[in-house]
């Protein structure tokens, strides 16, 4: 199954919930995942090296790719069905081969703030990913909330994106998310995350994973 970390606006927290979300594959839920580090700013694929050199334990594998090297990936990935390949997406939205990647993927993952810039950056994208491929399953994550403020157009935020797939529970804008590695996830997030990723699996991985043994 891919799973792709996606949205043309830049720095809403895609590489950050693709890493979250690959730690708790593997640590909570038990599944083998290959994570593709598809920026050009390579900051995933970094972070990995970083942590390999801390000797933590590896949870898995982190490979330098490209849009155009998405053709294999999806090779490789039908070949393993039972692996969940993660993908991180750069911002950019320019290449001719965008396509094939929105259309290859089970699941679209999409942070986002509630700010005026990064809701229509966010609408449009997932416009666009619904045009290139309406059955695509995107799941929107509203990211960096802060409890301090008040988001006067949220209800109407949430009404708008949620025509394009279904919004998680938000998650808060917190400082120990500069702790997180490739191989360690701080204790202080699970109460936020373990909720919204183990909704995910129940709803859209296993089920995936059951139909796939199933015609196997
Ligand atoms: N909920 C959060 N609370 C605090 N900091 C966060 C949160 N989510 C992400 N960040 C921080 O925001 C910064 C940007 O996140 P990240 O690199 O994941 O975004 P991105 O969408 O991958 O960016 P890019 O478009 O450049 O690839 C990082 O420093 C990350 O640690
Ligand atoms: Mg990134």
């Amino acid at each position: 199954m891919i799973i792709l970390f996606a949205n043309q606006k830049g720095g809403v927290g895609k590489s950050t919930l693709a890493v979250l979300f690959s730690n708790f594959a593997v640590q909570k839920r038990k599944r083998k995942v290959k994570v593709f580090d598809m920026d050009f700013q390579q900051s995933l694929y970094n972070k990995h090296l970083n942590s390999d050199q801390l000797e933590n334990e590896k949870l898995y594998e982190v490979e330098l790719s490209s849009i155009p090297g998405f053709k294999s990936i999806h090779k490789r990935a039908a070949q393993e069905p039972k692996t969940l390949t993660v993908i991180d997406l750069a911002g950019k939205m320019d290449d001719d081969n965008l396509v094939q990647v929105f259309k290859g993927s089970e699941l679209i993952i999409c942070p986002f703030f509630y700010d005026e810039y990064s809701v229509t950056s966010t609408f449009e994208f997932c416009y666009v990913v619904k045009k290139l491929n309406p059955s695509s399953r995107i799941i929107l994550v509203p990211n960096r909330v802060k409890s301090s403020v008040k988001y006067e157009t949220l209800e109407s935020v949430n009404q708008a994106l949620s025509q394009f797939g279904e919004l998680t529970t938000p998650i808060s804008d917190r400082i120990d998310f500069q702790r997180l590695t490739t191989s360690y996830t701080p204790e202080s997030l699970t109460p936020i995350l373990d909720p919204i990723f183990n909704k995910l699996f129940d709803d859209h991985i296993d089920q995936d994973l059951e139909w796939q043994t199933e015609t196997t």
